[in-house]
């Protein structure tokens, strides 16, 4: 069984623009970790957003398939959330409300899960990525690798069975690193799918 399969994905930002992406294919199982690395520009970014389900691809031309956990991502990118937790690049622009706690329930909420439950399911993510702490902070006083910390922790309350992460480590200390790291690979071998995206030539 495949949890992610990219098939034949070409993909090109607007019509008489150069194709970004020819060709991509991937397959993903349930319990791997896959690393894909390239440098600036090479389409990492792109490829993440579109597993993501983001609509900026709209006024793109797209071609190919995205399956993620049964859904066809590019026929109905709004069930993406469902599934497949996805942590963007620049952590900051991702952070959507005035509070940490408040981001950490915002996609259980919207799942459907009532609210004392989802305060602890905020509170034990909190607890496992080291950012309690920072549970009554105000999202625009975090630094950036408090804020790439809280966007990881909220992509992985649902314990989504796929997980797309866009340079994850980009802001975070050794020991955030770390334990993040160990983090993932505790999901993956419990089953999930993670593919991160990572600039490593940088690194
Ligand atoms: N919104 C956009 N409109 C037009 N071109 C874009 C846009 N975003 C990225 N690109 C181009 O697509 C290519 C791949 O970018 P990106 O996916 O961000 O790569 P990476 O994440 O590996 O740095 C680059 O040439 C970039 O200039
Ligand atoms: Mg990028």
């Amino acid at each position: 069984m495949t949890l992610i399969r990219v098939r034949n994905l070409w993909f090109k930002y607007y019509e008489e623009g150069p194709w970004i992406l020819r060709d991509i294919n991937l397959v993903v199982y349930p319990g791997d970790l896959i690393l894909v690395y390239g440098p600036n520009g090479s389409g990492k970014s792109t490829v993440a957003k579109l597993i993501a389900g983001l609509k900026v691809f709209y006024q793109g031309k797209v071609k190919g398939d995205i399956e993620v956990c049964g859904i066809d991502v590019l026929k109905e990118p709004e069930r993406a959330v469902e599934v497949l937790g996805y942590v963007a690049e620049d952590p900051e622009s991702q952070l959507l409300t005035p509070l940490v706690i408040d981001e950490l329930i915002l996609t259980p909420i919207n799942l459907g899960i009532d609210l004392n439950t989802s305060i602890k399911i905020a509170k034990e993510i909190a607890e496992i990525m080291r950012i309690k702490h920072l549970l009554n902070k105000s999202t625009n006083e975090l630094s950036a690798g408090e804020a790439q910390r809280v966007a990881l922790s909220a992509a992985l309350t649902i314990k989504p069975r796929a997980i797309v992460m866009d340079e994850p480590l980009a802001y975070l200390d050794f020991e955030s690193a770390n334990t993040f790291v160990k983090y993932v690979a505790k999901l993956a071998s419990s089953g999930a799918s993670i593919i991160v995206f990572e600039n490593i030539f940088h690194q």
